[in-house]
């Protein structure tokens, strides 16, 4: 037993006692004895955003359950904590993530005021955060940390290509809303800053209380206003209700509905049905995309969960996939949070969505984001291609730099 140490010599011991009492081979014997890896997911499973919550979820087990639920021979406890898409309830339960369960990861949140109250947290544990939804613009620019990473989006890069895009194909005047919280501020912000800089006018701009289900008042103003279009940033079941009322109250036809693509994405525009067709957005994913990658993800995910996969989907599988990645790089070992990030940067794959990677300067993904119409075509109904804004990266800038 030269060379081992203590612990080395005991874990052997007990394996070679254990295989020749239950005749297991000594490599099974040792993957039984792995330290479970825990991933702590906190993310909404209830109010506005559950949907959202559940897809995610769903997309972290598509690979993982490929993977026989173990990772670099370590066996995968997911450890679900509904946020309730509360700030404070988001904090509390990371609290119980990171001193009661230990977890070696942290996945989520959906809502940027959620990922706001996490980040000190967070960063001052130096646990690794994979940030598989939230686009609060400061985590990836002056809140940035070593140990957050953003798999999903900036809420500048979900509507910046869309502004210029809608001046020249659709109109020149526009009346902007959104959810009454940072995400509405940031993604509205950005679409306006590009269609203002092509030349469009904005004529007014209102916002709703998030999980609000009466969007009447929001909508006169609109019809009073008269723009060639509305451009808003809705998600989860404020989304569902906001198209569906749009049309109800005679706008469609008359105002071109535009978006952040969540308005009508895959997990809400089944419950929208004609009222979303027409729709044009950016999004960077839809399920009508043809790569392979995604054929296969698509078959995977259905097989799952019996659905066609989303973007938030996506973004889950995306994230699982990274850790995956990360594990395989270090055999396992999750101990040293400077190396896994270290890791983590470099990290680059074809995912359903397009190309993988991350900006090493400000951890945050660069996308491929798709500028969509709502259609009923070969897929059904869906959203289609019509162009693409290629490696679109956040141009925020992390001070410390994130390394
Ligand atoms: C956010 O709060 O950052 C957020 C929530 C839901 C979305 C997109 C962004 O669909």
């Amino acid at each position: 037993m030269a060379g081992m140490s203590r612990r080395q010599v005991l874990r052997a011991g007990v394996a070679a006692g254990v295989s020749a009492a239950a005749g297991l081979s000594f490599p099974a014997v040792l993957r039984a004895q792995a330290k479970p890896l825990k991933i702590g997911l906190l993310l909404p499973y209830s109010k506005v955003y559950a949907v959202l919550g559940e897809s995610i979820t769903n997309g972290m087990r598509a690979i993982f359950e490929t993977e026989g639920n173990r990772v670099a021979g370590r066996p995968v406890e997911l450890l679900r904590e509904d946020d309730e898409v509360s700030a404070p309830v988001g904090l509390r339960k990371l609290r119980k993530l990171l001193s009661s369960d230990h977890v070696d990861f942290v996945v989520g949140p959906v809502s940027s005021a959620v990922a706001a109250a996490i980040r000190d947290p967070i960063h001052q544990a130096r646990v690794i955060l994979l940030n598989a939804n939230a686009g609060d613009n400061a985590l990836t620019r002056e809140r940035c940390s070593p140990y957050i990473f953003r798999t999903s989006f900036s809420n500048w890069q979900t509507s910046y290509g869309l502004g210029a895009w809608v001046k020249q194909h659709v109109g020149g005047t526009a009346y902007l809303t959104g959810s009454d919280y940072a995400a509405g501020y940031q993604i509205v912000g950005a679409f306006k800053e590009s269609f203002v800089a092509a030349g469009g006018t904005v004529l007014g701009e209102s916002y709703a209380k998030l999980g609000s289900t009466d969007y009447a008042a929001i909508l006169a103003k609109i019809g009073s206003a008269a723009p060639a279009l509305s451009f808003s940033f809705f998600a989860g079941t404020d989304a569902v209700h906001f198209v569906k009322q749009f049309a109800e109250f005679g706008l469609k036809g008359k105002v071109r509905l535009t978006g952040a693509g969540f308005l009508v994405s895959d997990d809400v525009i089944e419950s929208q049905g004609e009222a979303a067709v027409g729709a044009v957005t950016t999004l960077h994913y839809t399920r009508t995309l043809r790569s392979p990658q995604n054929l296969e993800f698509r078959k995977r995910y259905q097989a799952l969960t019996g659905r066609l996969p989303d973007v938030y989907a996506v973004q889950g599988h995306d994230t699982a996939r990274v850790i995956l990645e990360a594990l395989q790089k270090t055999g396992g070992d999750t101990a040293d949070p400077d190396r896994l990030a270290t890791v983590i940067r470099g990290i680059q794959f074809d995912s359903p969505r397009g190309r993988f990677r991350f900006d090493p300067a400000t951890h945050n993904v660069i996308n491929d984001m798709y500028v969509m119409e709502v259609r009923r075509g070969e897929e059904g109904l869906a959203n289609y291609v019509l162009a693409v804004v290629k490696d679109l990266k956040d141009p925020g800038h992390c001070p410390n730099t994130a390394t």
